[in-house]
């Protein structure tokens, strides 16, 4: 009997290897650029992209799309899709031309305070606004789903839900991306009992080729569709999260759930050579300092520049750097501190800016006023999901639990994984959080306040019509990975998949040297760069890029080959 079990196992073992390799194969085949006449989704995971795909195809809009493959990725990928987290969505109705934008963006419980994660010797502890639950931001995704669908749904709630609900309660069958990033994070799970019976079962994360199956999720989800989302914030699961959270040491409290509001907003509209840029506004940094880069940059002609060469990285990582110094020192949620729009768009500090730059000689960040004022690398994740309908609605959503898997907490039998969005917060004025991003006080910690964000789903408009949709996550360095393809679209008239191809840069003011993916680089260029004095970090990825453009025969749509997604349209 035992070896007839075992002999089961060994056969068994066959077959397993033989669905992995037949799904590498299938999934190697897939392309990662397409081009669709009509419509199509980019996302980082295809069982969520053809959730889109058939919404768009009953007739849904961009936004019924968009919501659905929103809830089907809290169940397919969750390190980053989520209903425990939060983010941002920008919308361009068709009919009228007008953009709108949705900030769900977690905010701090109220019980929070500026100086929560600092130590005994006042330097803050990353473990704490990192990992558990005290990490947890107050989530936003539900209502600012909820939001989104009550102006532009045209499907009914329940309706957009139910394949995320099947998703969750059936199951779906795991890639080795899933897999092996949970296998990855094993340590930090085992902390969690009840995250680690959900994606450890058996001890094991669920192996690829096989069915996952999440029934608590599917539970939670299945009220969210029934009563709407104040299942969520007012009814069983509120309750449920906060019990739960609070087990673990959380400060989260009903009141933070039932205060919880999402919000319309103005985008940042800006023009960059006869486009017209649509972007977040704050909470998130990201339309604000892509503005700025870009007003910049206009000012020079990029064209004659070698693509990623030495001076071309000198001069675009140079005008990073004094935006970044300029987001980090003034932005915050706009309902707390005052923003500098104007700093952003002025044609003077433009100018300004643009006369300081030198190509051949890197200005020292430490050295520049900012710095005086405000006195890891660890694989993270946040997702990008752009979609186009048939009609020419788009919409651009990014969403995040911060870090893959957020505080790697599931709590309250909810099946809920919940973010580590706190972590984005300036923990400390003037030390790094988990991006090494150095921030102000306008970033401290104050109860019910938004923590700024880096998010950037970005809308490309021209003569009234629709050009780009785009998006990406990647923590500090997602404005310059959205910049960068804009710059390889508008200045450099590259198709589409190259401009998601090509090598990525960033330089964040601080540190002060210029990220760059290993191996796409020309190693004389980087030479170049260094005898000029630029420091240089090398990074093994950056960004995921989610995008659509207007091509002659329909919309060419990218998923970035850097990872895990596979495009859809038709
Ligand atoms: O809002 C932000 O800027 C971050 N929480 C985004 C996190 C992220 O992109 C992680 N992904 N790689």
């Amino acid at each position: 009997m035992l070896s007839g079990n075992k002999r089961l196992a060994g056969n068994f073992r066959y077959f397993f290897l033989f669905v992995l390799w037949l799904t590498s194969v299938a999934f190697g085949q897939l392309p990662r650029h397409i081009i669709a006449p009509h419509a199509g989704v980019a996302c980082a995971e295809i069982n969520a992209a053809r959730v889109g795909i058939q919404i768009l195809q009953q007739g849904g809009n961009a936004m019924d799309a968009m919501i659905a493959v929103g809830f089907a990725m809290a169940v397919t990928y969750p390190r980053a899709g989520n209903i425990g987290g939060g983010g941002f969505i920008l919308y361009r109705d068709a009919r009228t031309g007008k953009v709108s934008a949705f900030d769900f963006r977690e905010v701090a419980p109220a019980a929070a305070r500026y100086d929560m994660y600092w130590r005994a010797d006042g330097t803050p502890d990353p473990q704490k606004s990192r990992l558990g639950a005290l990490a947890v931001g107050v989530p936003g995704t539900v209502r600012g789903l909820a939001l989104a669908h009550k102006r532009f749904g045209t499907f009914s709630w329940e309706r957009l839900l139910q394949p995320a609900i099947e998703l969750a309660r059936y199951g779906f069958v795991v890639d080795s991306f899933l897999y092996r990033s949970l296998e990855n994070r094993r340590e930090r799970f085992q902390q969690f009992p009840e995250s680690f019976r959900i994606f450890f079962p058996n001890g094991q994360p669920p192996r690829p080729g096989t069915l996952f199956i999440q029934k608590d999720l599917a539970i939670t989800l299945e009220q969210i569709a029934r009563e709407g989302p104040d299942a969520f914030y007012t009814g069983e699961i509120a309750a449920k999260i906060v019990e739960g959270l609070k087990k673990h040491g959380g400060i989260i409290s009903l009141d933070d759930l039932r205060n919880y509001r999402a919000k319309e907003r103005e985008p940042i509209k800006f023009t960059y050579r006869g486009y017209t840029i649509y972007s977040m506004p704050p909470p998130s940094s990201g339309g604000l300092t892509l503005q700025g880069i870009l007003k910049t940059l206009e000012t020079f002609p990029l064209h004659q520049f070698e693509h990623n060469g030495a001076d071309y990285m000198a001069l675009v990582s140079e005008v990073e750097k004094q935006w970044y110094a300029k987001r980090n020192l003034y932005l915050g949620d706009p309902d707390f501190v005052k923003i500098p729009f104007h700093l952003f768009s002025s044609p003077e500090v433009i100018h300004q800016i643009a006369s300081r730059i030198d190509p051949r000689r890197p200005v020292n960040s430490r050295e520049m006023p900012e710095y005086n004022q405000i006195r890891q690398q660890e694989s993270t994740h946040t997702t990008h999901i752009s979609i186009v309908d048939a009609h020419g609605n788009a919409a651009a959503m990014t969403y995040t639990l911060n870090g893959s898997y957020g505080s790697f907490l599931v709590a309250g039998g909810t099946g809920i994984l919940f973010n580590n969005e706190m972590d984005d917060f300036s923990t400390r004025p003037g030390h790094p959080n988990m991006y090494g991003l150095v921030q102000g006080w306008a970033n401290a910690i104050e109860p019910g306040k938004r923590m700024l964000s880096s998010m950037t789903p970005t809308i490309v408009v021209r003569d009234d019509q629709l050009v780009g949709v785009l998006g990406t996550p990647g923590g500090s360095t997602i404005i310059t990975s959205v910049l960068q393809v804009l710059l390889n679209k508008i200045d450099f008239h590259m198709p589409l998949s190259q401009a998601v191809e090509k090598g990525r840069f960033h330089q964040q003011w601080i540190p002060d040297s210029i990220a760059y993916e290993k191996d796409r680089f020309d190693p004389d260029v980087l030479q170049e760069l260094q005898r000029r004095g630029f420091g240089l970090m090398p990074y093994s990825k950056i960004g995921d890029i989610q995008a659509i453009w207007k091509t002659d025969a329909g919309w060419e749509i990218s998923s970035d080959p850097r990872r895990s997604g596979y495009p859809i349209g038709y």
